[in-house]
């Protein structure tokens, strides 16, 4: 009785909270026709385009306030002057840096991306800012992608589950979040012109899937157009994105905002479905949606239904974002222990021989290596932060042992300085002794080391993990390679800590002790690096994209798919030739992969028992079982992996795709049995002659595993 009271009671409570938000959307859509009707064509061409960098004008004369945008996605940016890139030098706006996105999609933890999205968007609020340009969710084409660390790996289920939380976490503070860059912006090669050349399949199933799950499941607010082109149109003037698939096809009743210098003229931002304009340069009023689209409108050459329905929705953006009364929150506590948590939970450690976690009585410990006290919340350029405290990998292991000798060498030297005006340090990065004198140094140094700790990897300089430009090779840079085969020769027990948001070669993996995938994490970088490294905290991270032996290996195999060329007319093209074989949907036919997608190991281990479907055959739903036990002597959690194989398929298909995944935690000891849901969009394919998903009948594998490449069982199953 008292279960049924409970049931029928927790009923009631969601149905309320169902009318409430159906209530509130109701009013807001009844306000905004009231203020629309009350607008003059100034005031409408006035909310669609820019009045500063980052914001638009509102309606004074009926109390409407102005729209604030900043970045995003790994913290709140600061504040810039009115009418220019630089930081305005303000005092109060020096966040809290979280991890970036890769380091999040590392986690495969859904509710940690609610608790990021709303951590950040609690500052977010604060700053009074009501759009958070983040997250992106551009898929990881090429490990060479500069934003590849803004964005959240090569798998589109992955991303989309994690970006539509993230969404949600942000959007619970009032503040709209910003899924960027709309669409197949994979590349910084020619972002600004490129023009992508893709098939409908491969668009619909790699390229377009997380953007969908964020509108909605996440239900965002906002969208912002890319800069590249596709099928001959630039992004934000592209009818077939924005009209036809995003506002059509898939609803979404939000603003198009576009890419900071996206818009390149009145008719394809006005007929292309974009609906605020930013970052244009010029005078405000002359913005392509400004004087101009106005000029249009008045000569009856552009609708004005079509400019109405653009002020509805930056409206509806402006009404949904209003704050009510609620401030926020800054520089928390909870927000450090966010950024931590998310930090370590993210980091995957790679290859370990043993030598981790670091015993707590070590003795003496050497950090070599730039990157362990280099800043790295700054760089990389719009996602670049100011932040009020940043402990370097240095600091964080000294802090981790306080009972031992730390002792730190430089051991390598990029030569790159630490970009933005706010450089935050507690080291001075500079040096002038010559590159063997850094290595001799080392190598004397690790002689008599309890352990070695090489702190690696990219950082976030033009040309390494930075917008604008794409990386220039996939190798590690600064000479890395071969320093760490030196060390190694002396010390094979060292720990390699790479810093990166993207793959990198490792060629050395073998003949270290330890590899552990870093990420950049934000104001708690030191701190979390050290929770994984003395096993404070179990790793639980896994890779959210392939690192492939070399870039030979991987399915980027001409000039033509990447970097592209200039056609006879001098248009950038690129062409996605390789299809739907991403990552690793293309190693799973061709090998050459280093660490597969989806891998990471842990300080414990799991084993896991017979996979069992709930029925034989599946109608619309089936339910794949699997008990997992951790066999080792810590508490730690493991992502299982479920992969989805069509055996009988009138189409080519990858091997296998990921349908689901559960992070799930164990004592020692401890068995669980994890399930997973799954529908008949978990078996479709999209047949672009139809222009509609089908699920073929037919046989096929629940594949469940650790990894892509570590599938520990399965169980087959029929479609009818
Ligand atoms: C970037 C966006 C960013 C915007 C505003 C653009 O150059 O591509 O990701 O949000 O600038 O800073």
């Amino acid at each position: 009785m008292n279960k049924v009271l409970g049931v029928l009671s927790l009923a009631c409570v969601l149905l309320l909270a169902g009318c409430k938000a159906a209530d509130k959307r109701a009013d807001i859509e009844k306000e905004v026709e009231e203020v629309l009707a009350q607008m003059t064509l100034d005031e409408k061409i006035a909310v669609l385009h820019a009045q500063s960098k980052f914001s638009a004008r509102g309606v004074p004369r009926l109390g409407i306030p102005e729209l604030w945008c900043d970045d995003g996605p790994h913290g709140v940016r600061p504040d810039t002057f009115w009418d220019k890139w630089a930081s305005a030098g303000q005092t109060n706006d020096s966040c809290t840096a979280y991890p970036s996105l890769t380091c999040l999609a590392a986690s495969w933890n859904r509710d940690l991306a609610y608790r990021y999205g709303r951590s950040v968007g609690e500052e977010a609020r604060y700053r009074k800012k009501n759009v958070l340009l983040g997250p992106g969710v551009n898929i990881c084409r090429t490990p060479l992608n500069g934003r590849n660390f803004e964005y959240m790996g090569e798998d589109p289920y992955l991303a989309g589950e994690l970006a539509a939380r993230y969404v949600q976490g942000v959007q619970s503070n009032k503040v709209a979040a910003c899924v960027k860059h709309f669409a197949l912006n994979n590349q910084e090669c020619h972002r600004m012109d490129g023009n992508v050349n893709v098939d409908d399949r491969t668009l619909y199933e790699i390229y377009l899937p997380a953007f969908k799950k964020a509108v909605q499941q996440g239900g965002a607010w906002s969208i912002m157009a890319a800069y590249n082109q596709y099928d001959g149109a630039f992004a934000c003037h592209n009818a077939r994105l924005i009209k036809d698939i995003l506002k059509g096809e898939w609803g979404f009743d939000g603003a198009a905002i576009s890419d900071w210098g996206g818009v390149h003229d009145t008719e394809g931002a006005a007929r292309g479905g974009l609906d605020i304009e930013f970052g244009t340069a010029g005078a405000y009023n002359d913005y392509y949606l400004a004087e101009p689209y106005k000029a249009r409108i008045v000569s009856g050459e552009l609708s004005e239904d079509e400019l109405n329905d653009k002020v509805r929705r930056a409206l509806r953006l402006n009404f949904r974002t209003r704050a009510d009364g609620y401030s926020g929150s800054f520089l928390s506590p909870e927000h450090t222990a966010d950024s931590r948590r998310i930090g370590g939970e993210g980091i995957v450690l790679l290859r370990n021989n043993g030598v981790l976690p670091l015993a707590g009585n070590a003795r003496k410990i050497v950090v070599l290596g730039e990157n362990a006290i280099r800043p790295m919340v700054v760089g990389g350029s719009s996602s670049s932060l100011k932040t009020q405290h940043e402990i370097s990998p240095l600091q964080g292991i000294r802090d981790a042992f306080p009972e031992a000798e730390v002792v730190y060498c430089r051991t390598y030297y990029s030569g790159m300085p630490t970009p933005g005006s706010y450089n935050y340090s507690q080291y001075d990065i500079t040096e002038t002794r010559p590159a063997g004198e850094l290595l001799t140094e080392a190598l004397a140094a690790v002689e008599d080391a309890d352990y070695v700790i090489f702190v690696g990897g990219l950082n976030k300089n033009e040309t390494q993990d930075c917008e604008g430009e794409d990386r220039l090779s996939y190798e590690l840079p600064f000479g890395q390679n071969a320093i760490i085969e030196r060390l190694a020769a002396v010390r094979p027990d060292l720990v390699f800590v790479n810093i990166s948001g993207s793959p990198v070669a490792l060629p050395f993996a073998e003949k270290v002790g330890a590899v552990v995938q870093a990420w950049y994490l934000g104001s708690e970088t030191g701190n979390a690096l050290a929770d994984v490294l003395s096993g404070a905290v179990n790793p639980s991270g896994k890779l959210p994209f392939s690192f492939p032996v070399s870039l030979e290996e991987g399915p980027l195999k001409t000039e033509r798919q990447y970097p592209g060329s200039a056609d006879e007319k001098g248009v950038w093209q690129v062409y996605y030739e390789e299809g739907i074989y991403v990552g690793y949907r293309w190693y799973d036919l061709h090998g050459g992969v280093q660490f597969p997608f989806g891998y990471g190991l842990s300080y414990t281990t799991f084993e896991y028992g017979q996979a069992k479907a709930s029925a034989k055959v599946m109608k619309d739903r089936l339910t794949v079982s699997i008990p997992l036990t951790n066999t080792g002597d810590r508490a730690g959690a493991e992502v299982v992996q479920l992969y989805i194989a069509d055996e009988e398929a009138s189409v080519d298909r990858p091997v296998k795709e990921l349908k689901g995944f559960e992070k799930v935690w164990l004592e020692p000891g401890e068995t669980k049995t994890v399930s997973f849901t799954i529908g008949r969009d978990a078996l479709s394919f999209f047949d672009a002659s139809r222009h509609e998903w089908v699920a073929e009948p037919g046989v096929f594998k629940a594949l469940v595993g650790a990894s892509s490449a570590d599938i520990r069982s399965e169980v087959e199953f029929r479609l009818k």
